[in-house]
């Protein structure tokens, strides 16, 4: 951390900070480090434009640290607010706590990427409050010591996480590919907002210690990651669609194969991935990916949005690039 930041000197009392969810295309799924957040794999996502976390962080004169969200303090004993604490443990200032309020533009923990726009926008916020000035790069850095995925929720658009080399995981930090796609679409399809009851922390340390097929995961990336850049660069929907889709199930087959099995889908998660199968054999262009909840997110481009519209009452559509 000394490596990062430059001084605990709060340069202001409060500060507010936005910052992006994203969807993972090409998955993170597995720690080499897991107090510093270091993946084993590279992975790829699309931020999702306004829907994300706005963090606002007071210096108190109280005892203890009090976090909110969405209006609603979170409890001391609870295991959100441990996580939250151990995070702002690393950016102590003598004789103060931090006040944290976050307002969410998506459900909280139903594997839509909250923890990642939480912890972005914190650092975000962290970086106004002390007057840091860092760069998106190291942003990036001190988001990831939050939640993995929130290194690559400081960028928009398309987003690569380079799992790095080195021990310290300065190298290791997520970046804008310079490549705007205006007609892709995102639709959330919320069939729970429930919390999910295995955080991603615990599914990554369960499947790598326990799934067999966790063997065949490295490479899974090493082939999926290259054709989605490609696919990205050349607007090559179709390859995009089948390799995020492919990536995403899978990931979820090495969760199966854990023990005790890991399964975040239900019943609805599957009569949706056969809906979108069927509507796919029947010409419609649409892809889904998956993460560690039994939601599923569309992958589709604007062309095909009065059709998925039609198809599917209750979802939401995020237009990743503005302007469009
Ligand atoms: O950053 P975490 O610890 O919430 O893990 C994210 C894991 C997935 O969402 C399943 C995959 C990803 O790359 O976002």
């Amino acid at each position: 951390m000394k490596n990062l930041i430059p001084h605990l000197n709060p340069a202001q009392q409060s500060a507010t900070a936005f910052a992006c969810s994203n969807i993972a295309l090409c998955k993170y799924w597995g720690k080499r480090d897991s107090k510093l957040n270091l993946p084993i794999n590279s992975s790829l996502s699309i931020s999702l434009a306004d829907k994300g976390a706005t963090a606002t962080i007071k210096l108190i004169s109280a005892a203890q640290d009090q976090y909110a969200i969405n209006n609603k303090s979170i409890p001391a004993d609870s295991s959100h607010f441990l996580r939250l604490k151990n995070y702002f443990d690393l950016f102590r200032v003598t004789g103060f706590s931090f006040e944290l309020e976050i307002n969410l533009t998506i459900p909280l923990a139903a594997g839509l990427a909250s923890s990642a726009a939480i912890f972005a926008a914190i650092a975000k916020a962290l970086d106004k409050l002390f007057a840091w000035q860092l760069d998106n790069k190291n942003l990036s850095i001190l988001a990831r010591f939050g939640s993995g995925s929130a290194a690559r929720s400081i960028e928009e658009g398309f987003v690569e996480w380079r799992r790095g080399e080195h021990e310290d995981g300065l190298d290791s930090f997520a970046e804008k590919i310079d490549c705007a796609w205006p007609d892709f679409r995102v639709g959330l399809c919320l069939l729970t907002s429930e919390a999910k009851k295995i955080s991603s922390r615990a599914g990554m340390q369960s499947t790598v210690e326990t799934s067999i097929l966790y063997q065949a995961w490295p490479a899974q990336v090493a082939h999926d990651l290259p054709l989605i850049k490609q696919a990205i660069h050349n607007h090559d929907f179709e390859l995009l669609g089948k390799t995020a889709e492919n990536n995403a199930l899978a990931m979820h087959a090495t969760m199966l194969a854990s023990q005790p099995p890991l399964l975040y889908s239900t019943p609805e998660t599957i009569q949706l991935m056969q809906k979108i199968w069927r509507l796919r054999s029947e010409g419609l262009k649409i892809y889904f990916t998956q993460d560690a909840g039994p939601n599923l997110k569309l992958l589709f481009l604007k062309s095909e949005l009065a059709q998925v519209q039609e198809c599917f009452a209750n979802i939401e559509i995020v237009v990743p690039f503005k302007g469009n």
